[in-house]
């Protein structure tokens, strides 16, 4: 085994991340970067001041599992849901089970609930629970937190800031309880081939895949069939695509939004 399948191997056993699914040339440039960080000129070098170092293994989780993430990130996707998604799921049931999957540090999900909590202010008989999960402990627990500096929420409008934030004594702003009830957090490896849950009738995972395997995506995209009910919709991130082998499982609900509805 070459110096580079040894460090992989390493990155599995103690940060149970598979690089083999993910694609080869993301993996090294992750790892090099963290390289270049410590001054290790090799992947040897490197896995001896890993093991040496056991820190080191949380910044090279975060270089690998970027985190990149705003509140309402594309916000026309957001248009989108409020205006015409998420009305016509109500329109067919009451209660909405969504999958928010690779959601960073919580951002994403939030951005979500604000939409939903202001529909459901509308209509009492409506209500909706948002699974949210990521591979990365650490950002859950930031999620789990929904503390946010002035310059993470700047995006958001006056009123969503009073409505859904409190603001605390060092400037920060924290989520008020009534969204952080709408969402179940949890560490899940989309990887791992089993859904958080069922009867979902949309799944969101959005600049996630990108550095998957081709393989990788398709079965993704399989296991996002299996948990959506019949019509249940998938909204991917701008630039990720359906891969061949699965594209007939859906068919386009918006193609400029990358939204699929599931086939029959
Ligand atoms: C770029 S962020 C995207 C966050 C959010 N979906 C958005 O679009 O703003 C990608 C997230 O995917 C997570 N991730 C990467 N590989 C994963 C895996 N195998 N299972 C679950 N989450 C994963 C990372 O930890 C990271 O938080």
């Amino acid at each position: 085994m070459d110096d580079f399948a040894l460090l992989k191997r390493y990155i599995g056993q103690t940060l149970a991340i598979q690089c083999s699914n993910y694609k080869e040339d993301y993996i090294k440039r992750r790892i090099q970067s963290r390289m270049r960080s410590t001054s290790c000129p090799t992947f040897d070098n490197y896995l001896k001041f890993l093991k040496a170092n056991p820190s080191e293994l949380e910044n090279l989780r975060n270089a690998l599992t970027i985190n990149v993430t705003e509140f309402f990130r594309d916000t026309d996707v957001y248009e989108f849901m409020k205006k015409d998604i998420l009305p016509e799921l109500f329109r067919q049931r009451k209660q909405l089970r969504i999958w928010c999957a690779g959601c960073s540090t919580g951002e994403e999900p939030y951005s979500l609930a604000m939409i939903l909590h202001d529909l459901m202010a509308q209509n009492p008989e409506i209500s909706a629970k948002i699974f949210a999960t990521d591979i990365d402990k650490v950002v859950l627990t930031k999620a789990q937190e929904g503390i946010y500096t002035p310059r993470a929420t700047g995006k958001l409008s006056e009123a969503q800031i009073r409505n859904h934030f409190t603001k605390l004594p060092d400037g920060n702003y924290q989520v008020k309880p009534h969204l952080k009830e709408l969402i179940r957090f949890r560490a899940h490896d989309l990887m791992s081939g089993v859904p958080v849950s069922r009867w979902l009738d949309l799944v969101i995972c959005r600049n996630v895949t990108i550095y998957f395997t081709e393989k990788q995506k398709d079965e993704l995209v399989r296991m996002f069939h299996s948990a959506l009910v019949p019509g249940g919709l998938y909204i991917m991130g701008k630039t990720e695509f359906l891969g061949r082998q699965v594209e007939s499982l859906f068919v386009s609900y918006n193609s400029l939004q990358k939204i699929f509805s599931k086939k029959d």
